[in-house]
């Protein structure tokens, strides 16, 4: 692995991400425990998605360049998130880098990456 790169880079840029969101929130709407938190167009959560991964992985700043400074903690605030619903997050964003092809290590280095996030979002037992 390149380690010099950005994970942005090494994901595969603005498509790599766009296919990863992509991938992602069909399994998150099929999943019992955190799909019914979402809305049911998912378009605007995509896009937002996509504007905060590229920034969070080292790509350009999209998200907080529309949106201001991201409190991804307190924008979470209102939905009740369990460390379970974390474990669900986390495994929907793994299902989904399988199914775009990035490779083992890579994949495990970047769910390393968005396990920290994820459980600092638990708000509730
Ligand atoms: C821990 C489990 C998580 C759950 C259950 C969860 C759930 C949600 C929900 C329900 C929304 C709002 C959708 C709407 O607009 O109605 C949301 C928004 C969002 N989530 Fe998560 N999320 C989790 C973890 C994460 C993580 C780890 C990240 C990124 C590292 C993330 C990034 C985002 C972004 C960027 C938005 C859009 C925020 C905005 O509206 O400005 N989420 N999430």
């Amino acid at each position: 692995m390149n380690y010099r790169a950005s994970l942005y880079e090494l994901l595969g840029g603005d498509e790599g991400i766009r296919r990863l969101v992509e991938a992602f929130y069909p399994k998150v709407q099929k999943d019992p425990l955190i799909g019914p938190l979402f809305p049911d167009n998912i378009e605007p959560v995509m896009e937002k998605q996509y504007m905060f991964l590229s920034q969070f992985f080292g790509g350009p700043s999209l998200f907080s360049d529309q949106h201001g400074h991201p409190m991804m903690r307190a924008r979470h605030m209102p939905f009740p998130i369990t460390h379970e619903k974390a474990d669900a997050w986390l495994a929907c964003m793994n299902e989904a880098l399988i199914e775009v092809g990035v490779e083992h290590e890579l994949r495990l280095f970047v769910i390393e990456r968005l396990s920290g996030p994820a459980h600092h979002f638990v708000n509730t037992d």
